[in-house]
């Protein structure tokens, strides 16, 4: 078990897919803390479209060239996890005020769970507060145009798995 420090933090979630959102606040994050773990969840409630090992090969090609930022896939509590990767931070973004209950209830949570881990909330940049994993999905399923919302990976992928061929000048 690695000692907790507040220099790792790990930022937690589906990302089934990860977008623009998620990759703009990871960046953001990489600039305060010395490392940042994106632990892509494998026990989650949602169904998702992509599999595990997908989603952390996507998170993995969408966030290459920045040194300090990891992608890993995560089992079992968060918080266990974090002890076990040695950090004293999860990351977490706010969109909105609709956030606010279920992220507050997550980190109290978490907080009554392991006392020495803290919760630390970055705001989500205006240009991505209306854009969800799910709304990006819902869109793409249609045939929308979902380009500049997810990086281009995503898209890629998302086109793929939807059946709808990018064309090639893309
Ligand atoms: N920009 C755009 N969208 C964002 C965003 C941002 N900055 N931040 C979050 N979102 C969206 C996501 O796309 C996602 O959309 P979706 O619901 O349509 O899929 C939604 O907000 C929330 O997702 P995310 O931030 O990925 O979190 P999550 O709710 O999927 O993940 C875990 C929750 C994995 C962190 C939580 O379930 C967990 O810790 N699980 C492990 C078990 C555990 O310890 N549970 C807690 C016990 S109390």
């Amino acid at each position: 078990m690695g000692s907790p420090s507040g220099k790792i933090a790990i930022y937690p979630g589906t990302f089934d897919p990860l977008t623009n959102g998620h990759a703009s606040l990871i960046q953001r994050g990489s600039q305060i803390f010395d490392h940042i773990v994106v632990a892509v969840a494998n026990d989650t409630p949602k169904e998702p479209l992509f599999t595990i090992d997908e989603r952390v090969q996507m998170a993995e090609a969408a966030l290459k060239g920045t040194d300090n930022i990891t992608v890993e896939p995560f089992s079992g509590l968060l918080v266990d996890y974090a002890e076990r990767r040695g950090a004293g931070v999860i990351l977490r973004g706010l969109r909105a005020v609709s956030d606010f209950e279920y992220e507050f209830q997550l980190a109290l949570m978490n907080r009554k769970m392991k006392r020495h881990i803290q919760t630390v909330f970055l705001m989500t940049d205006y240009k991505w507060l209306y854009i969800s994993s799910t709304i990006i999905k819902a869109a793409a399923s249609l045939g929308g145009d979902i380009k500049g919302l997810v990086p281009d990976n995503v898209y890629r992928r998302l086109r793929e798995k939807y059946g709808y061929p990018y064309p090639l000048n893309e």
